[in-house]
């Protein structure tokens, strides 16, 4: 369970990522490879919940993509949440910690993570919370846990820039970012679901990784870091800026109960 100095500590981390999170065209990509693939898999979520949805750039990609019949956000974070608000898409957005879901049990088709579960101090309650909502035969659609960007960017930059770079990148107390792909698998795995793992692969230029860096990272730098990290960046673009980049996001399709072989191909 998020403790009350962790919690607020993340509520209030993101609350000053609202305005900027998920813009641009590398989160813009990444979205929409994770939107192709749950599309071209044909499953229906008519009831889908989308956890930890920050400000609500999944939930209007959902909406449209996927029209589910009822659609709902919930995240820690009221800052997010107003934003989400403000894209008009969800039926339902919620305040809630992820630990202790407020929702009755076997409502939801479908519940979606996206770079979620590294804020999560209680991995296995959380994804117990989860499987008590999901109805039988529902799926844990969980997106990222290995991201690839900090690699990229410091073979642009170099090892000494990059280290200087990193150095500066403020996290929450909290966050868990070392868990591997490999850690949610068995998680998910001991809460009783049935795994598959698979990698979305998407190409993005180094402009659209200097850009993510900018809307992700650069708000939560103080100034006088910020402008040599911004510095960088320009730098980085002169260089490299039209260079295609192949990355990927991980996805896995956690389902629940009974499962039909034929829904695990072709995806
Ligand atoms: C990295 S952002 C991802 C946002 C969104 N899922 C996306 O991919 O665009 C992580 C989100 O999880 C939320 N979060 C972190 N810990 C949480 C918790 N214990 N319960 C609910 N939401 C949480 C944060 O407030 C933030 O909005």
């Amino acid at each position: 369970m998020t403790d009350d100095r962790s919690g607020l500590e993340i509520a209030e981390y993101f609350a000053r990522l609202a305005p900027t999170y998920g813009a641009g065209e590398y989160y813009r990509k990444r979205r929409a490879a994770v939107l192709d693939a749950l599309v071209a898999r044909g499953r229906q979520f008519p009831r889908l919940l989308d956890l930890g949805c920050g400000n609500g750039t999944y939930l209007a990609a959902f909406r449209t993509r996927l029209d589910p019949d009822f659609l709902a956000g919930a995240d820690l974070s009221l800052g997010m949440l107003a934003a989400a608000k403000r894209r008009s898409a969800a039926d339902l957005l919620v305040a809630c910690d992820a630990h202790v879901l407020p929702f009755k049990s076997a409502v939801w088709n479908g519940v979606f993570c996206s770079h979620l579960l590294q804020f999560i101090a209680d991995l296995p309650r959380c994804l117990r919370e989860i499987a008590r909502c999901l109805s039988d035969g529902g799926t844990l659609i969980i997106a990222g846990g290995e991201f690839g960007t900090a690699e990229r960017l410091k073979q642009m930059l170099g090892d000494a820039r990059w280290s200087a770079f990193r150095s500066e990148l403020p996290r929450p107390r909290g966050s868990h970012r070392h868990r591997t792909l490999e850690d949610y698998r068995d998680a998910a795995t001991a809460a009783g679901f049935t795994v598959e793992a698979r990698r979305i692969p998407f190409n993005c230029t180094a402009a659209d990784l200097a850009e993510f860096y900018r809307v992700r990272w650069l708000p939560l730098v103080a100034p006088e870091p910020r402008a040599a990290m911004s510095t960088a960046l320009d730098e980085l673009m002169r260089a490299h800026g039209g260079e295609e980049i192949a990355m990927e996001e991980a996805l896995l399709l956690c389902h629940k109960g009974s499962v039909d072989a034929g829904n695990l191909s072709g995806f």
